[in-house]
């Protein structure tokens, strides 16, 4: 079945820019993650610009923006001070030179600065590459192939890494020893058998894995929350174990940051969890919305970058847009930014939503980090990916969009997905948000029981 808006008329110009995109851009849309069929049904909302904590759409729509451009929007749409950095670095400098600059020598010292576990780093151009890296590295400094890596988590769309994201669970194998999926048709197959699949929070699955294959891995990688599986906290001690089984076992841990870098604290997860990764990735919160990704992380391994060993290139990579973004970024959130804030406000809104589900008898819960977390309308608690393919209703998330959106509440229409707050969300958006909260959760009750 085919969704709808629940006032069509209210989105007539995106309909229309939809109908002439399709002509010219598969799906007509630039990533898969703003097709219709990965949720933006009946048609993606097309944008005309965004301000601080809003966006407003080409019907002349006002939202209220937890979507955030799925994360990178940390400091708000066109946050003054990156912006002015960038267009005065374009102008007095350039962009691209294919030499260095200054200015990156700065910025790596900022990312080391901040993130605890990170001696030396590389700037590259997106998450996707940060990760792909990553595992080269880890691979050449242990010798050996396979990654163990966790089901519903993403870690961009190279081949080696794009599986396993939101497996049928029809397909998926057991629970207790799933099988590697590639997302789709074009990516190699073979290339799963360097990939072991494991479910997040289960230390044991994670120890049987290494008795099973003894000296073989290099490496796991982890989001340490798992925000693409709509906001999973780890249990108490299971970061902590993850580091410990993967130490003793010789392979490298990954914490893929892309998320929560620089989002749920200045130093992302691994300050507030005082866990320590061998290598960091880190993208959406670095750059103030500009293109730009990080991979850091222990002198040693990185060193395998210092002489050629492992290949970590890029024509556009450390390109003066990068790293001016990244730098005022970085300097408004140590100079400028309340972390402090930031968390009230988020904490306000997530208890807020609770409290109202509380009030009106609706089974779910609200969990995350901060500025980082997601609705659950599930009647049982969730630990992983399959939990929430088995708990979590999508069906009721989407009614609950639906009646958000119509009251001017935007955030991305997947249950799997995170509400993202940034700096520039004020007392007032978060009264305006729960008010309309309210009316939407009744309307919700309404229609899911009308269903
Ligand atoms: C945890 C995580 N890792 C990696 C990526 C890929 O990043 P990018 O889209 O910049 O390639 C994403 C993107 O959503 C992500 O959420």
């Amino acid at each position: 079945m085919t969704r709808d808006f629940i006032h069509p008329e209210r989105y007539s110009k995106s309909f229309e820019l939809y109908a002439k995109a399709l002509k010219v851009i598969p799906g007509g849309v630039n990533s898969t993650a703003r097709a219709a069929f990965s949720g933006w049904e009946p048609h993606p909302i097309f944008v005309d610009h965004g301000t601080g904590s809003r966006l407003v759409d080409v019907d002349g729509n006002e939202y209220i923006d937890y979507l955030l451009g799925l994360g990178p929007m940390l400091l708000g749409h066109r946050p003054e001070r990156v912006t002015r950095a960038v267009s005065q670095r374009i102008e007095s400098t350039g962009t691209v030179f294919a030499l260095p600059t200054e200015a990156e020598i700065e910025l790596a010292e900022a990312i080391v600065e901040a993130i605890p576990s990170v001696d030396t780093v590389r700037v590259v151009n997106s998450g996707t590459e940060g990760v792909l890296y990553s595992l080269r590295l880890a691979r050449a400094y242990t010798g050996r192939t396979k990654v163990i890596r966790f089901e519903g988590q993403y870690h961009g769309f190279s081949d080696g890494i794009y599986w396993s994201k939101h497996p049928d669970l029809a397909l998926a194998g057991s629970d207790a020893r799933p099988v590697a999926l590639a997302q789709g048709p074009g990516v190699p197959h073979e290339m799963g058998d360097s990939l072991v699949i494991a479910q997040w929070n289960d230390l044991a699955m994670i120890e049987r894995i290494f008795d099973e294959n003894p000296g073989e891995i290099a490496a796991l990688i982890t989001e340490p929350i798992m925000c693409n599986t709509g906001c999973i906290l780890p249990n108490a001690g299971y970061l902590e174990g993850l580091r410990e089984i993967t130490a003793r076992h010789g392979a490298l841990l990954i914490f893929d940051e892309v998320i929560t870098g620089f989002r749920i604290a200045r130093g992302g997860a691994q300050q507030v969890f005082n866990v320590t990764p061998d290598l960091t990735v880190m993208a959406k919160g670095l750059g103030g919305g500009f293109p730009v990704a990080a991979l850091g992380g222990r002198r040693e391994v990185m060193d395998l970058a210092s002489d050629g060993r492992v290949s970590i290139a890029g024509t556009y990579s450390g390109n003066t847009i990068a790293i001016s973004s990244a730098l005022a970024s970085l300097k408004y959130l140590k100079d400028e930014a309340s972390y402090a804030d930031l968390y009230r406000r988020s904490d306000q809104l997530r208890e807020g939503l609770a409290q109202l589900m509380v009030e009106k008898s609706i089974e779910g819960s609200v969990v995350g980090v901060g500025p980082v977390y997601q609705v659950w309308f599930s009647d049982s608690p969730i630990q992983n990916y399959r939990d929430a393919a088995r708990h979590s209703r999508g069906d009721v998330f989407r009614i609950w969009w639906e009646e958000m959106l119509d009251r001017g509440v935007l955030f991305h229409p997947g249950h799997l997905e995170n509400l993202f707050l940034s700096f520039a969300h004020s007392d007032q958006d978060i009264a305006d948000t729960l008010e309309r909260a309210d009316e939407s959760l009744d309307a919700v009750l309404a229609r899911s029981v009308a269903a």
